[in-house]
């Protein structure tokens, strides 16, 4: 180890903490507490897919897991994250280990994943189980009838419409975010259009939705806050579409009852709000060839005017397998904002800047997605046929989701 110059320290050094013999209680423990076990807990919150298959409170939960948890955490799989290492601390709903980390709990299970001292171990980590993760909500809006998930079913998409009466909404409101709640287990997403009467970017991918997404419940993404002073304006009268998708295995005795809900959060009536366009940059005339290993769409869109980026969703299905968005600035400056060197359909991330990121008038943002059409790729259903745009998980879809928004500018241009 080195131990500064002649121990003049004048730079404070940060050793790295990989102890010798780690220990369950001591040193992993604490480690699941702040990184896992929000969804890997017995009773997990039905929310945003945050529904872990199992629980990782206690050692003999996590013992029979030593190994895959070494596995998952050293293939960086767990927690889910999936953007390229050089933008770490770029978002701000990051979920990542540390190397040292990582080492800590590798060189625990390579030694045999012990106990160690009972009473080295931190209090017991609660978490709330209220009924709402963002508290209650100014309006609940539930599916309008309970939904028969049948036994036979697989993968189902029904699309089921509300429309917001009075009663439910007497007034435009500004929404600040959506809390999207599965009550079915098989409850795979939700995701809610509305018409987005501030909607400017045509893109043709967009158009064909013909609503924005508005929200949801997603594998992976806790439901947060927009950054603060933005939102969507909800208009009374208009009819969300809530996109639903059960999975389950199929089978006797598998059907369930389901009447999922959302649970509106707004901003108050007298607050200033600057209005986001929720729109990808995206193409539906793309076609993949069976077998094709590396199969890149490209997409892009110029702004016309000066606007900010709230956050990033890269969209794919099955053989999505690498997103990345680029901008080139009007003076010909290229900037990579977004690389997920490693897409999982299984996991749609947000990737959130801390504040809106501001970008000039002229900025071309250009998506590049890839797709692995190969037989290498473990979730392809089928790599002899070609695929084309289409809204089944086994169509694929190539769209660069951002949530942005106009920047307000004062004084003269
Ligand atoms: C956002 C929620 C979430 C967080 C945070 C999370 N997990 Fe998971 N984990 C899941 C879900 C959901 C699954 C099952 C789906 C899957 O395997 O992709 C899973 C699966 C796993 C598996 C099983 C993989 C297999 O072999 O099937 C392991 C092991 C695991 N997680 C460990 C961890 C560890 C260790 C951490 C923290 C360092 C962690 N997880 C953090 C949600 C989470």
């Amino acid at each position: 180890m080195i131990v500064g110059i002649l121990g003049i320290a004048t730079v404070p050094v940060v050793f790295a903490e990989v102890p010798d013999q780690p220990t369950f209680t001591k040193d992993v423990l604490p480690i699941l507490q702040e990184n896992c076990q929000e969804c890997h807990r017995l009773k997990p919150i039905k929310v945003s897919g945050m529904v872990a298959p199992f629980a990782l409170m206690e050692y003999k939960e996590v013992r029979p897991w030593a190994k895959a948890i070494a596995k998952e955490v050293t293939e960086r799989y767990m927690p889910p994250w999936f953007a390229a290492e050089e933008f770490h601390g770029v978002f701000r709903n990051e979920r990542s280990l540390s190397q040292d980390d990582i080492d800590t709990i590798v060189r625990w299970v390579d030694q045999g994943a012990k106990r160690g001292n009972p009473a080295d171990a931190p209090e017991p980590a609660t978490f709330s189980n209220k009924e709402w993760w963002l508290g209650k909500p100014d309006l609940v809006v539930e599916l309008p009838e309970k939904v028969w998930v049948s036994d036979e079913v697989e993968d189902w998409q029904p699309m089921i419409n509300v429309t917001l009466t009075p009663d439910l909404l007497p007034e435009d409101r500004w929404i600040k975010t959506i809390e999207a709640q599965g009550d079915a287990t098989s409850v795979h997403h939700i995701v809610v259009y509305s018409e987005n009467p501030h909607q400017e970017m045509r893109q043709e991918a967009a158009g064909a939705l013909g609503y924005g997404n508005i929200g949801g419940l997603a594998p992976g993404a806790e439901p947060s806050l927009l950054q603060d002073g933005y939102g969507i304006l909800l208009k009374k009268g208009s009819t969300l579409r809530i996109s639903m998708h059960y999975h389950k295995e199929p089978g006797e005795g598998t059907g369930e009852w389901d009447q999922s809900r959302l649970g509106f959060y707004f901003y108050d009536k007298d607050e200033d709000v600057t209005p986001i366009n929720i729109e990808p940059i995206g193409r539906m005339d793309f076609e993949i060839p069976a077998f094709k290993k590396d199969h890149v769409v490209s997409m892009q869109h110029t702004f016309d005017k000066p606007f900010e980026v709230l956050n990033f969703l890269p969209h794919m299905h099955l053989r999505g397998s690498a997103a990345k968005y680029t901008a080139t600035l009007p003076n010909g400056d290229k900037e990579v904002l977004l690389d997920v060197p490693r897409y999982d359909y299984a996991w749609q991330l947000y990737y959130e800047y801390p504040e809106p990121r501001q970008f000039p008038a002229g900025t071309k943002i250009q998506v590049d997605m890839t797709f692995d059409n190969s037989d290498e790729n473990p979730n392809n259903p089928d790599p002899s046929k070609n695929i084309r745009f289409g809204p089944s998980t086994t169509d694929e879809m190539a769209l660069g989701w951002m949530y942005y928004s106009w920047t307000e500018t004062t004084g003269t241009d």
